[in-house]
């Protein structure tokens, strides 16, 4: 069973662009996108700004950015600043999202999406054919499929 799953992973190179349906460049201009929407994160609370840029099929591109707040909880993530963003307006079906994180002075980690994240990417993508990219600059970047990300998901399909 352990071998299957090492197997699995090693089929789908997380550091390899040139293996995923979503070209490179397109990406790169994710990438950018992301870190440009980090002007706009609100983080007084944590000083960590995060920058999202989510691909629709469709090829439309949904920035976000986190927003947080003084009671902390209603806080927003930037992905799911940019799902709900597309969402809202009739976009559902979606090929890739670039999320780039960090303090004000710079991204010096990748920045992987939170649970909660996840879990409404989750409702929204198909696990094989999302891909998600955490960059540090145009150079450092890791792909991820969203099954490799969040495997064994609760989803729609456990409620029908
Ligand atoms: N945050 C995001 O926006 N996305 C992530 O992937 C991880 C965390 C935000 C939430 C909070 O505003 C700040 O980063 C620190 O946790």
């Amino acid at each position: 069973m352990r071998t299957d799953l090492k197997e699995k992973n090693t089929q789908v190179p997380s550091n390899n662009v040139h293996n995923f349906l979503v070209a490179e460049s397109l990406i790169d201009e994710l990438v950018k996108r992301a870190f440009g929407m980090r002007q706009y994160a609100y983080a007084p609370y944590s000083g960590i700004k995060v920058g999202a840029a989510l691909l629709a099929k469709n090829g439309e591109i949904y920035g976000g950015c986190n927003i947080e707040n003084a009671a902390y909880g209603p806080s927003n993530c930037a992905e799911r600043t940019a799902f709900f963003k597309a969402i809202s307006e009739g976009n559902r079906e979606f090929a890739a999202i670039a999320i780039v994180g960090g303090p004000e002075e710079g991204v010096k980690d990748f920045c992987p999406p939170c649970g909660v994240c996840r879990q409404v990417m989750a409702e929204f993508c198909s696990p094989d054919e999302f891909y998600i990219i955490l960059a540090k600059s145009i150079e450092e970047k890791k792909i991820f499929t969203l099954e490799q990300l969040f495997p064994e998901s609760f989803k729609p399909s456990h409620v029908e």
